[in-house]
């Protein structure tokens, strides 16, 4: 397929959504596109950030534009980073490597079945993803293999004490889909183009279970170990215990109120997520944009801003800049392109947000996003010396 049918096909994040859709097992595509619960939270991501207006604006100059960012230490070609999104390698084989190449900053989840070391990260901010587990012992060993691996950049993810209930998962019976009874056998017949792929790659494992034979040895069977081992008493002495170890970048992730932001930043953090977990963990949670201004106040520059949760547009990346993040995270909508199309799929997807962000950029009058932040006050935070991530005692 040319650039240019590709881009008469894929013209927004749904159409993206609606071929993951067709391509994956619905086993799979529910997984992906779900939340917890009555996925109420899921869906007002959504709706409050449709619900938030952009101020057009004219007679101002705007020919000069450009979307450079600056966040996590490294000047970017835009303020979005790919997510960690576990499983991506399970919806299409390679697209953890794809998410590495497309340009933009990514960090790779904990639930991924590329290993660390396999992946090019070039840009200085690309980042691990980890969640701490009961065995202090376990934890440290996985900070050693991903510092070793060249990255400089932790995400910790704070929002998972126990999982989410996912209602959709619970119905398509996720956990057995390595024992199919004849519905699951029918949903993957029915998706000849998954099913095809997946017999030429091999059934994947876990990258982080190597070397875990207790963890099982299949991915669903290796990825209920992890989870099961994440620590519910991770605290801010946990935090901090981490701060200690990890002596590159450290992200906190799934921050939704200011005393939390306040206790990250207190302990350490380089920068915090505002995030719900894309509406897959408490359902009821308020939505992301509603808790970003208050934790972009609790934060007041001390630490950069990152948001996720809904974006699916230039547009809501634009409305959360101005709502005082530094940056976005994408999740669902990258996963949706690289399980429709792969990586050209996301090299698509990701032309189509820069050239919706440009436009509502300067259709607001706006000429620089870096602007913004400073425009809030929210001063930029230097670069953290050094880009490569080393274990401490
Ligand atoms: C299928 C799937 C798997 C995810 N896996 C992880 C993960 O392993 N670690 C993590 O911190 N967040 C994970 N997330 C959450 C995303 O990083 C992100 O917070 C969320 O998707 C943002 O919401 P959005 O999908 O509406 O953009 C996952 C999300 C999805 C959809």
């Amino acid at each position: 397929m040319t650039a240019g049918n590709r881009l008469a096909r894929f013209a927004s994040c749904e159409d993206f959504r609606r071929a993951a859709q067709r391509r994956l097992p619905r086993i799979l595509f529910d997984y992906l596109d779900g939340g917890a619960s009555g996925e109420t939270t899921m869906a007002a991501n959504i709706a409050d950030l449709a619900q938030t207006g952009l101020e057009p604006r004219a007679l101002r100059d705007v020919s000069s534009r450009s979307l450079d960012a600056t966040f996590l230490g490294v000047r970017h070609a835009m303020p979005v980073m790919l997510g960690p999104v576990g499983s991506l390698g399970l919806f299409r084989a390679g697209s953890e490597a794809a998410a590495f190449r497309a340009g933009v900053s990514a960090c790779l989840s904990s639930f991924a079945v590329t290993r660390p070391e396999d992946l090019p990260h070039g840009s200085g901010s690309d980042a691990f993803q980890l969640y701490v587990l009961k065995d202090r012992g376990r934890t440290g060993a996985i900070l050693e293999r991903v510092a070793g691996a060249g990255f400089g950049t932790l995400f910790v993810t704070v929002d998972t004490a126990v999982s989410g209930i996912r209602e959709r998962d619970l119905r398509n019976g996720l956990r057995r889909i390595t024992r199919p009874d004849l519905r699951i056998l029918a949903d993957l017949a029915s998706h000849p183009h998954w099913c095809v792929e997946r017999l030429r790659h091999g059934l994947p494992a876990m990258m982080l279970a190597e070397g875990w034979p207790e963890a099982g040895g299949t991915y669903l069977e290796q990825a209920a170990f992890l989870a099961g081992q994440i620590d519910p008493a991770f605290d801010r002495s946990g935090l901090g215990w981490l701060r200690a170890r990890w002596r590159g970048r450290l992200v906190v992730k799934g921050i939704l109120c200011a005393q939390d932001a306040r206790i990250a930043v207190d302990c350490g953090a380089d920068a915090v997520v505002v995030s719900n977990h894309g509406g897959r963990q408490l359902d009821g949670a308020r939505s992301t944009i509603r808790a970003l201004p208050e934790v972009a106040e609790a934060v007041s520059g001390r630490a950069d801003i990152l948001f996720d949760g809904g974006i699916r547009r230039g547009g809501d990346v634009l409305k959360a800049l101005q709502n005082g993040a530094d940056a976005c995270l994408l999740g669902r909508a990258y996963a949706y392109a690289l399980a429709a199309d792969g990586e050209e799929g996301l090299a698509v997807f990701l032309r189509l947000l820069a050239a919706e962000l440009d436009a509502a950029a300067a259709l607001c009058g706006i000429t620089s996003l870096d602007g913004i932040a400073k425009d809030r006050g929210n001063g930029l935070k230097p670069p953290v010396a050094g880009t490569t991530g080393s274990v401490g005692a």
